[in-house]
């Protein structure tokens, strides 16, 4: 087991360009993670100082990988957010003094972002990723700005689903998502160098992810985004709860298949978001029909009350989509499964009062 004040002093190696010092005396060591074989941290970049960063990154994750014990090694860079613009400079000191200036509008919420939504699930492996960019798709046709962030720590893959590779580029300290088939799209896997974004845990996942959410230049002020489809990671353990409270979630999709382990898995998620006061829009069943079975999700909907948005068959064509980088909903836009996403999305607009 490597011993984390091994791995701080191995990173205090690592001169910080901008103070002279140190990375962990510097305090850019953020959200350190070391266990078993593995390290990782995200190194935050000062506002707009990214491309000075990046051989850091690069010196820092060498450094790591020459610990003795540690095998695998990532580090993620992210930038500071750009200082927000001093409001209070345009009141007349008349208005401040009168009480009148309001204050900051919170920053929690990603800027020029309508609604944000959550697809979830209890088990992995049910089709959550499918759901979410082929959701995405769908909400897309129907005239809306849509984006997809993948949040999924343990294995992104919207970078497979959709096609996309490249670290993004930074743009006054903000991220710019890359856009695939129409929608604006980020996700972990595109912080990282090499496939290492499972080492990931607790503190480093959800700085990265609180990040993405609120640093990736989603819309603007002229054109928001009318929504943000947020690709959980599975399960119902402390990551996810830490994301799911830090994330503004204004509703929440849970995907599961129809038989019982993935059933039970599904309510957990449900009374995951009961406690954090994020809403269940509804449950989809997918790989329904003659293998798994077929109802289950309609059946544990109606125990639990909440709506039942619907079943996706199990269907080759719905996964050789996904791996060839084109979801089927676009690649196949009068197709049956297309039929089925879109009336999904339907449900969510009218639930998100978009
Ligand atoms: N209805 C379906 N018919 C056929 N294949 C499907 C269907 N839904 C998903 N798949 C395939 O099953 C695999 C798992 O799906 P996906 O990656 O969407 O699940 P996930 O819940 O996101 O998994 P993870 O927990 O690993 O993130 C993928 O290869 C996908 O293409
Ligand atoms: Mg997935």
């Amino acid at each position: 087991m490597v011993e984390r004040s091994t791995v701080l002093a191995a990173l205090d190696r690592v001169i910080d360009p901008r103070s002279g010092q140190g990375l962990a005396t510097a305090g850019l060591v953020q959200g350190l993670v070391v266990a078993e074989d593995r390290a990782g941290f995200a190194l935050e970049a000062p506002a707009g100082q990214t491309a000075l960063y990046a051989p850091v990154r690069d010196a820092a994750e060498a450094a790591l990988r020459a610990i003795a014990g540690v095998s695998r090694a990532s580090v993620v860079l992210t930038a500071e957010a750009a200082p927000a613009p001093r409001r209070t400079a345009s009141l007349s000191p008349a208005a401040v003094d009168q009480g009148r200036a309001k204050a900051p509008v919170p920053t929690d919420r990603p800027a020029h972002v309508r609604r944000v939504l959550a697809v979830a699930s209890g088990k992995g492996g049910v089709g959550k990723s499918t759901v979410a960019v082929n959701l995405a798709a769908a909400l897309a046709a129907r005239g809306l700005l849509v984006g997809v962030l993948d949040a999924d720590v343990y294995g992104p893959s919207l970078p497979t689903m959709l096609g996309l590779s490249g670290q993004p580029a930074y743009e006054d300290g903000a991220i710019v998502p890359h856009i695939a088939h129409g929608l604006k799209a980020m996700s972990v896997g595109l912080l990282t160098k090499a496939d290492d974004a499972m080492i990931w845990r607790g503190p480093m996942a959800s700085q990265a992810i609180t990040q993405m959410l609120s640093q990736t230049r989603w819309g603007t002020a002229e054109t928001p985004l009318d929504v943000l489809v947020v690709d959980l990671p599975p399960g119902t353990g402390d990551v996810q709860l830490t994301l799911i409270q830090k994330t503004p979630l204004d509703g929440a999709v849970i995907v599961t298949t129809p038989q019982e382990v993935a059933l039970a898995d599904a309510r957990r998620a449900h009374t995951l978001f009961q406690r954090v006061g994020v809403p269940t829009l509804g449950l989809i069943e997918n790989m329904s029909g003659p293998v798994f079975g077929q109802g289950g999700a309609q059946a544990e909907a109606d125990r639990l009350s909440i709506p039942f948005l619907g079943d996706l068959p199990l269907e080759v064509a719905l996964r050789q989509a996904g791996d060839a980088g084109r979801p089927l909903a676009i690649a196949d836009p009068d197709g049956e499964i297309a039929r089925r996403f879109a009336s999904v999305a339907g449900r969510i607009v009218e639930a998100l009062g978009l």
